[in-house]
């Protein structure tokens, strides 16, 4: 499986660092979005460019959460040849910014007035040094549990609101001999759980000060060590070739109804209305229970590399089409995730995209909005990869609770 993944991830850099660079009237985008969900969405915008007589060129890198497609970037930056514009989270957006790799917005940004729409949390990882640097195309959030509507309700399920109800409900449904927990047991995979169990163990102080702040302490609290403990028991309930499945093969698990839940974000609903499934009849989203008032966040955004002193009139464009409040709308009713901009009605959204918007509002007015660790929104790749190889080394076993709260905190310490 490994192996597979690094031939294919060094055919992908040889291949585009020899044969295809992309004509003066393309952008080239580098992207991770190549389920039916996110391609549909994705094609929401390909679709906007061409109408404006830009071509595109695909540079698809698979992998959810995008760890394959950086490694790619690195290396087509290295060879001399970044695309024109690349998806990116977060900290990976500051990291390239500080680098100076990154083109300036500042004339679309100021032109289209985009301080005043995009929220403050976005805008930390937007703008490096008074510019903007990168185009937020949505904002998503990690904790969310996904239903089949119709196993909870033959098998008399109410949506949990608690941890022990949450335990509860997975009990019975292992128990009628499905699968309690669609689950794919990558490291982003496994960190994406880890983010709402950890909010929903310790609360949001507790999160804030663990995955953002680092505190020593919190990091090495028995709180932690309960969190992990619940890991445990999360691990309890996936089924036995959970591992290295790709999250949108967990997410059509629930869609047959195979399983019951899924914890993913919310771009597994992409793959619900792929499937042509409707929230609230076919399937339902609910927050992880005990974080019913949190939203831990992650947002996707395009970069622009630098080709020149000036963003390109291609870059221009697709920062412009990214940022307009119909195609806001458009694509993120396609994707699951809601949108950029706080200006945007959300008439079209279906149930669970209009209750993604109010949560959203309501987290970021009571301070519970906080970025997502696993989607790299709380620190820069090296945290985040130092946490995401202890989650996954204790979901996997390796470690006990307690061992895994040990290496959390030292390899944090070594990672910073
Ligand atoms: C996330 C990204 C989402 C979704 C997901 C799975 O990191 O923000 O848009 O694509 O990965 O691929």
């Amino acid at each position: 499986m490994r192996n597979l993944k690094l031939v294919s991830l060094a055919a992908a850099v040889s291949f585009m660092t020899a044969s295809s660079v992309a004509s003066a009237a393309d952008v080239e985008v580098l992207h991770w979005w190549t389920s039916g969900g996110e391609a549909a969405a994705l094609n929401v915008l390909k679709q906007d460019l061409e109408s404006q007589g830009i071509g595109w060129q695909d540079m698809p890198v698979a992998g959810g959460g995008g760890t394959q497609a950086m490694t790619v970037l690195r290396a087509r930056v290295t060879a001399g040849n970044p695309p024109t514009a690349v998806q990116m989270l977060g900290f990976d957006i500051i990291d390239w910014a500080k680098e100076g790799a990154l083109a300036d917005l500042n004339i679309q940004a100021s032109m289209e007035g985009w301080d005043d729409v995009v929220p403050a949390a976005l805008q930390k990882f937007s703008k490096y040094d008074g510019k903007w640097v990168a185009a937020p195309v949505n904002v998503h959030s990690t904790n969310w549990v996904w239903a089949n509507k119709a196993v909870l309700d033959e098998l008399g399920i109410a949506v949990p609101t608690t941890w022990d109800e949450f335990v509860a409900a997975l009990e019975k449904v292992k128990a009628s001999g499905k699968v309690a927990i669609a689950h794919g047991g990558q490291a982003w995979q496994d960190a994406t759980i880890f983010d709402a169990v950890a909010m929903a163990t310790g609360g949001p102080e507790f999160y804030s000060k663990a995955f953002i702040e680092l505190d020593p302490e919190t990091l090495g609290s028995d709180t932690m060590k309960t969190t992990f403990d619940r890991m445990g028991v999360i691990r309890s309930y996936v089924d036995d070739n959970f591992s290295g499945r790709d999250w949108n093969l967990a997410t059509a698990m629930v869609i047959k109804g195979d399983a019951a839940f899924q914890m993913m974000g919310d771009w597994a609903k992409g793959e619900f209305l792929n499937a042509n499934k409707v929230p609230d009849e076919d399937f339902l989203c609910f927050r992880f229970p005990g974080t019913q008032d949190q939203v831990t966040f992650n947002a996707d955004q395009f970069a622009m590399f630098a080709q020149g002193s000036e963003v390109s009139k291609e870059q221009a464009a697709l920062a412009t089409a990214i940022l307009s409040p119909s195609f806001q709308s458009a694509f993120n009713v396609v994707k699951g995730s809601v949108p950029a901009r706080t200006d945007v009605s959300d008439e079209a959204f279906d149930a669970c995209g209009k209750k993604g918007m109010k949560d959203l509002a309501a987290a970021a007015a009571s301070d519970n909005l906080f970025g997502s660790m696993a989607h790299g929104h709380a620190n820069p790749a090296s945290v985040k990869n130092a946490m995401y190889d202890v989650i996954t080394a204790h979901f996997n076993g390796e470690y006990d609770s307690a061992t895994a709260v040990e290496e959390l905190v030292s390899s944090v310490e070594i990672a910073q």
